[in-house]
């Protein structure tokens, strides 16, 4: 099991390990296909482990953190490093945790995490309605710039 990175409360952060397949399930099976949509741009109606082991099952270019509420695993944020040190946002929260922090706690600990790789920047892309990630980029600093084929696209300068 990984250290904790971050804790309030119930809610605490680890990186993810092997062995987190049934927790990436866990989370997996608590969003719509509308969530997933949100998050891959696809529907990703198939939940079989080969297709959830890329979050789970990864090189060093990419971090990974989990959420857990207690023992029950409720959030994941993942971030791909590419070779001119920026890093692509993912995130997924399970739908009966929304709005309680989870999110914007996983986000905040995965920019420690990238600041402490010396990464200088931080981007996403989310559906052009989704106010949801619109608002939790926003609290975090982030910036919509271009809007290109209904995908926003949001920046955050580490240095
Ligand atoms: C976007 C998402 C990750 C937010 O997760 P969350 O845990 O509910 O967000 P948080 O509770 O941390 O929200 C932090 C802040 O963001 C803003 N926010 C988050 N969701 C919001 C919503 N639905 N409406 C308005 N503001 C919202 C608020 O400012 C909120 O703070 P507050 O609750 O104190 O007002 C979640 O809705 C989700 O998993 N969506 C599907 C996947 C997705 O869209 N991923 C983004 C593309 S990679």
């Amino acid at each position: 099991m990984s250290h904790i990175v971050r804790q309030r409360e119930q809610l605490s952060i680890r990186h993810v390990a092997s062995g987190d397949l049934k927790h990436v399930r866990h989370i997996f099976e608590r969003t719509t296909s509308e969530d997933r949509y949100c998050r891959f741009f696809q529907f990703k109606d198939e939940l079989d482990d080969a297709a959830l082991l890329q979050f789970v099952d990864f090189g060093t270019g990419i971090v990974g953190l989990l959420a857990f509420d207690g023992a029950t695993p409720v959030g994941m944020a993942h971030a791909w490093v590419d070779e001119f040190g920026a890093a692509e946002l993912g995130v997924i929260v399970s739908g009966d945790v929304r709005r309680r922090g989870v999110g914007l706690m996983l986000i905040e600990s995965l920019l420690d995490e990238l600041r402490a790789r010396a990464v200088q920047e931080l981007f996403a892309y989310a559906l052009g309605e989704n106010a949801a990630f619109a608002a939790l980029a926003r609290r975090l600093g982030m910036t919509r710039q271009s809007v290109e084929d209904g995908v926003a696209t949001f920046r955050l300068a580490l240095a």
